[in-house]
C-alpha cells in the first residue's frame, strides 16, 4: 500500500482537483490481487475543498458542517489527544445506500445523465472512501500545542495522523491526502505519514519558483522530522499546451530540478520521483464535471484530459 500527499503551499494551483480525479482514477484500476483498487482520501485542509466536491456542497455542509454527525479529521485529532481513540472505519463510511460515502454515490442519483457512460452501475466506487475535512480544523490547528500541553508525554505535534491512521493501511491500497496550502500541523502531519509526496503545480512565473522553495523547505523539515521524503511526482496542471510560456517553464523547472538533485541540495528527495512532461491540462470539461460532482472518469475513454489522468494515475501504480 501507499501513502501520498499531495502538496503545494501556493494556493489554487489544481492541488485538490487533481487529487479527487486521479483517486476515481485510481478506484477503478485493478490492484495485484485483481481487485478493484480499494483508496482512502483524507482531506487535510480545513477548506474542505475535496470533501466538498466529493459529497456534494449540500451534503458536505448539512452533515459535517450544520449537523457534524460525520466526524472531520481534526475532531478525531482531537478525539485521539484527550482519550486515546483511533479512527474506526464505521466513523466515516455511511450505512445507508444512497450515502456519497462510498464517495460519488450519488452516481446512483444522476443516474443515465452521466457523459459518455451507458452502464453507470459499473462505476458506483464503493471502493473509494473519504475522510472529510470541516471548518472546526482551523481551530484544531491553531490549538494543537495547547491540546497537547493538556497530555504531557504524548504524541508529536506532527505525528498525530500517522498514529491515528495506521491502523487503517492494511484496508486500503492507496491513501491519498489533500494538503492545505500552507505548512502548519497538518501538513505536516500528512508528510510525516506519508510514503511519498506529489507536487502539483501550475506552470507559469511564480508558481514554478515556488516548486524549487518548497523542495528546500522540505529539506528542512527532514532534519526537524528526521524522515527522508520521496517526492512521487511534479506535475504541472491548470496549463494549456498551446501557451509557449507554459511549455518554456516544465523545461526550465525540470532543469532546475536535475541541477539541485545532481548537485546533491536536496539530497535523494528527487531519486525516481519525475516531473510529468503534460500532467493536467486546464480543461472547461474538468470544471463542468466538478460541478456535478463528477469526476473526469465520465469522460470518454479516448478523452484528452481523461488519458492525461490515466497516465498519471498508472504513473502512481508503479512500484
Ligand atoms: N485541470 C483543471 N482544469 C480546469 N479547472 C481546474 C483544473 N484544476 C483546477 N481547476 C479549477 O481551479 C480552481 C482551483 O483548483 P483547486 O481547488 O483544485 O486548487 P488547489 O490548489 O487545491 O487550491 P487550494 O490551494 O485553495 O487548496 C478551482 O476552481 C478548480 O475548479
Ligand atoms: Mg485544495
Amino acid at each position: 500500500m501507499k501513502i501520498y500527499s499531495f502538496l503545494n503551499y501556493k494556493g489554487g494551483v489544481g492541488k485538490t482537483t487533481l487529487l479527487v480525479n486521479i483517486a476515481a482514477c485510481l478506484a477503478n484500476k485493478l490492484n495485484s490481487k485483481g481487485q478493484p483498487n480499494r483508496i482512502l482520501v483524507v482531506d487535510s485542509d480545513s477548506q474542505a475543498s475535496a470533501s466538498k466536491y466529493i459529497l456534494g456542497i449540500e451534503y458536505w455542509d448539512f452533515f459535517i458542517n450544520k449537523e457534524k454527525s460525520l466526524p472531520t479529521l481534526g475532531d478525531h485529532f482531537a478525539e485521539y489527544i484527550r482519550e486515546g481513540t483511533m479512527v474506526k472505519p464505521e466513523s466515516y463510511i455511511r450505512p445507508e445506500p444512497d450515502s456519497p460515502n462510498p464517495i460519488f454515490g450519488y452516481l446512483t442519483r444522476f443516474g443515465k445523465e452521466w457523459i459518455g457512460r451507458k452502464n453507470p452501475e459499473q462505476f458506483q466506487w464503493t471502493n473509494l472512501h473519504l475522510i472529510p475535512a470541516g471548518l472546526n480544523m482551523i481551530d484544531v490547528d491553531m490549538g494543537l500545542q495547547d491540546l497537547l500541553q493538556s497530555n504531557p508525554g504524548g504524541p508529536k505535534p506532527f505525528s498525530i495522523m500517522s498514529e491515528i491512521l495506521s491502523p487503517l493501511k492494511s484496508l486500503y491500497d492507496y491513501i491519498l491526502i489533500d494538503c492545505p496550502p500552507n505548512f502548519f500541523y497538518f501538513t505536516q502531519n500528512s508528510i510525516y505519514f506519508s510514503d511519498s509526496i506529489v507536487i502539483p503545480f501550475k506552470p507559469d512565473l511564480l508558481s514554478t519558483s515556488g516548486v524549487l522553495d518548497l523542495m528546500l523547505l522540505l529539506k528542512n523539515y527532514e532534519i526537524k522530522m528526521n524522515k527522508k521524503f520521496h517526492i512521487k511526482a511534479v506535475i504541472p496542471t491548470l496549463h494549456d499546451n498551446r501557451v509557449s510560456l507554459y511549455k518554456q517553464k516544465i523545461e526550465e523547472l525540470g532543469g532546475s530540478l536535475r541541477e539541485l538533485h545532481k548537485r546533491k541540495i536536496i539530497g535523494d528527495m528527487l531519486k525516481g520521483g519525475f516531473l510529468h512532461s503534460i500532467g493536467l491540462q486546464n480543461a472547461a470539461s474538468i470544471q463542468y464535471l466538478q460541478n456535478l460532482g463528477r469526476p473526469a472518469m465520465d469522460l470518454k475513454t479516448n478523452d484528452k484530459v481523461r488519458i492525461q489522468l490515466e497516465a498519471i494515475a498508472s504513473h502512481f501504480m508503479e512500484k
